[in-house]
């Protein structure tokens, strides 16, 4: 279950109810799939065939047919992240910069765990939401934010998009974002 963190106040938010609570408040679609449901070999494998990808995908295809029908995703795909990913440091470097899109950005964490850090209300400011196995995010459009690994740095996330084409990071320079 996703646990938030305000960066401004090191305040923590935990339990299900409170974390739907707060991101619906910030206009962040969290939902639930049920992790259980991947063969458990795959639940801790972060180095992936192209025949394991595909049956993460067809695993799930039934919660992602249904989040890309009521949102208008058009096409989704598998990443897969950890420390055997060439350049990793290097991809989390440019990962970590305070970014917009013009579409939303949405992760189904199938295997692992990963944070997004994401520009709240002027109440709230930044604010981390730590998101493991099952979980699901939607950052809506135009909202600044970046995502990157935990210290585990091991992920693999099912990304939808409604037109892949149109699906740019846009620089945002925010004096107000501390790191940490
Ligand atoms: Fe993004």
């Amino acid at each position: 279950m996703a646990e938030i963190r305000i960066r401004n106040t090191d305040e923590r938010i935990q339990g299900e109810e409170n974390v739907r609570a707060f991101l619906e408040n910030q206009e962040v679609l969290y939902e639930h799939w049920n992790p259980g449901k991947l063969a458990p070999e795959l639940q801790e494998k972060f180095v992936l065939s192209d025949e394991e990808k595909a049956q993460i995908l067809s695993t799930f295809e039934e919660e992602i047919r249904d989040l890309a029908g009521r949102r208008g995703y058009q096409t989704w795909d598998l990443i897969a992240l950890s420390d055997a990913t060439p350049n990793l440091d290097e991809l989390l470097k440019k990962f970590e910069q305070v970014h917009t899109h013009t579409e939303d950005e949405v992760r189904a964490i199938t295997a692992g765990r990963g944070i997004f850090i994401i520009k709240g209300t002027d109440d709230v400011g930044y604010f981390d939401v730590e998101l493991e196995a099952g979980d699901v995010i939607s950052v809506p459009e135009h909202k600044p934010h970046f995502f990157t690994l935990m210290d585990n740095r091991q992920i693999v996330a099912v990304r939808l998009f409604i037109e892949t084409e149109g699906w740019i990071a846009h620089p945002f320079e925010d004096a107000s974002f501390q790191k940490a």
